[in-house]
């Protein structure tokens, strides 16, 4: 059923373990998400970014039609998220669509800045009964920039400023850096888990870790354990469903019927969820 993501992470967050946030393109993704969330019985959050959407012709209303329907017959609380959005137009329409939640980012701005547009964004949120999630400390790279500056100083973030940060911005969740970048391909991350760990002390809000493709299995465990309670993934399904379409097709070069290679696509991402969830650790 159609879950609030408030709840699933609040429910993560009270036991130490944590909730899988899934990014979704393609009804294919959707599909899978929910499949593999049923094979690891757990509940699981489905997102939809600025960025998929700007790829669906701009308009959220179609995947989340989608998304909303595969939540309403799953199997498991499946909840709807509203991911990296700069666009102040896609709050309402994921409010309207059946969304519980949305990720204001605004860690681009300096911290005066990000403080100011997040903490408006959140309180017409909130109004409409949204759990808000932003971050501070950008998490590099997005937008295909280079992934590289993670482990640049200026790109951690601050438990003091953190804690100031979400008491006066209101935010239900923080995205924090921590050694993380998006749109890794190979698993090599290395988290700084002392920092986590004193965020985690200086916050009353849930940590929320993006950019997880890149981080090892272990890593993502011990990052639960000291308090990450959503987990990202994103390029780990696309590299799974891309590896697998681009195996079938150089196999079977004479395919034509989409379906072929999709369904091959599809299951190696259920394969890929249902994996994940079993290492984040969700109840
Ligand atoms: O918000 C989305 C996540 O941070 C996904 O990051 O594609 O590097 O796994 P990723
Ligand atoms: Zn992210």
């Amino acid at each position: 059923p159609l879950a609030a993501t408030g709840e699933l992470v609040g429910g993560a967050a009270a036991v130490r373990s944590a909730v899988a946030a899934f990014n979704v393109i393609t009804l294919e993704h959707i599909e899978a998400v929910v499949a593999g969330a049923e094979a690891a019985c757990a509940p699981v959050v489905l997102q939809v970014s600025e960025n998929a959407v700007k790829f669906r012709y701009g308009r959220l209303l179609p995947l989340a039609r989608a998304a909303v329907a595969a939540a309403e017959r799953a199997a498991v609380p499946v909840a709807l998220h509203l991911d990296h959005v700069q666009r102040e137009d896609l709050l309402r329409q994921a409010a309207d669509a059946g969304f519980s939640s949305v990720m204001y980012d605004a860690s681009r701005l300096p911290y005066a800045e990000n403080l100011a547009t997040t903490r408006a964004a959140a309180d017409w949120a909130h109004a409409q009964g949204l759990w808000v999630e932003a971050e501070l400390g950008e998490v590099g790279g997005k937008d295909g920039r280079p992934p590289l500056d993670a482990h640049a100083p200026g790109a951690r973030t601050d438990p003091r400023e953190a804690h100031a940060f979400v008491t006066a911005s209101g935010v239900d969740a923080l995205a924090v850096a921590v050694g993380n970048a998006h749109a890794m391909t190979e698993r090599t991350a290395a988290l700084d888990h002392d920092l986590v760990k004193r965020l985690a002390d200086a916050l009353d809000v849930p940590l929320v870790l993006h950019g997880s493709s890149g981080v090892p299995d272990g890593e993502l465990t011990q990052a639960v354990a000291g308090g990450i309670a959503k987990v990202n993934v994103g390029t780990a399904l696309n590299a799974a469903m891309t590896g697998a379409i681009r195996a079938f097709l150089a196999a079977r070069p004479e395919a034509v019927d989409s379906r072929t290679y999709l369904s091959v696509g599809r299951e190696a991402m259920v394969a890929e969820v249902t994996r994940l969830i079993g290492v984040i650790g969700t109840p």
